[in-house]
């Protein structure tokens, strides 16, 4: 397998984010693998939502963190994308991985803890993981330092991606010494030096997000494991012809 193709927060051009519909569409787009963001409800459930905010991607207002799920489900998450999508919830983590199991996808969930640090997250998500079977395919990813610490410390065989934006001269080695596996950059960080550098310490480079022709070519190009794409789609036509 060459580079793979990750839906970003599922098939996310052509269906609302981090909803069913968005996974269900990147599965029918032959995803390699789906990404999703996980942060907990006021009551410890793990459900899939980007922003700590809710008024981008539903009807309601205020923090995540500050409701339980019962009141999170009763919440819109298809409508601000398109009429045709309303009805759609915010799914739980156990939903999604319920949904994924037995289908030929990987995975990869990243923890939203950068700007909340949500207690036990590492764990809740983790243990959910293993009770599904499914840690073999899932790379669990984090900006949040700590939290790769964290997840090491829980199983050290278990893989895990540092995300970052930033440029920084020592990000392998940096990352290589929290205990992370892989990379995840932001796609302006990709170079040729970079791959080769994390090739020499045995780590995956993904990038995201990558929509563009030009992006997606370059990251095929330069031999990276795996890219984050709105457009499966579309990243499949040019693997294809690469
Ligand atoms: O995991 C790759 C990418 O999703 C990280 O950024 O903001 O889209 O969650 P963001
Ligand atoms: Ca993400």
């Amino acid at each position: 397998m060459g580079t793979e193709i990750y839906a970003h927060r599922g098939a996310s051009k052509y269906a609302p984010e981090n909803t069913m519909a968005a996974f269900e569409l990147a599965y029918k787009m032959q995803a390699d693998g789906i990404e999703t963001d996980v942060q907990l409800t006021k009551d410890n459930i793990p459900i899939l939502i980007h922003d700590e905010k809710l008024s981008r991607t539903t009807n309601g207002i205020g923090l995540v963190k500050d409701y339980t799920y019962h009141e999170l489900k009763e919440l819109d998450a298809g409508n601000w994308f398109g009429n045709n999508y309303s009805g759609q919830i915010i799914p739980t983590l156990e939903e999604f991985l319920a949904w994924v199991r037995y289908k030929p996808l990987k995975v990869n969930i990243e923890l939203k803890n950068n700007k909340i640090d949500y207690k036990n997250l590492e764990f809740i998500v983790y243990d959910m993981l293993k009770a599904y079977k499914l840690l073999d395919k899932t790379v669990l990813s984090t900006f949040n330092p700590l939290s790769v610490n964290r997840l090491k410390a829980l199983n050290q065989y278990i893989e895990i991606a540092l995300l970052t934006s930033r440029k920084n001269k020592n990000l392998v080695t940096s990352a290589r010494h929290l205990g992370a596996n892989a990379l995840h950059i932001k796609y302006r960080l990709l170079t040729s030096r970079i791959i080769e550098e994390s090739k020499m310490a045995n780590m995956k480079v993904r990038v995201y997000t990558v929509n563009t022709s030009p992006s997606i070519y370059k990251s095929f190009d330069l031999g990276c494991n795996g890219i984050f794409t709105d457009v499966p789609d579309i990243a499949r036509t040019i693997r294809r012809e690469h």
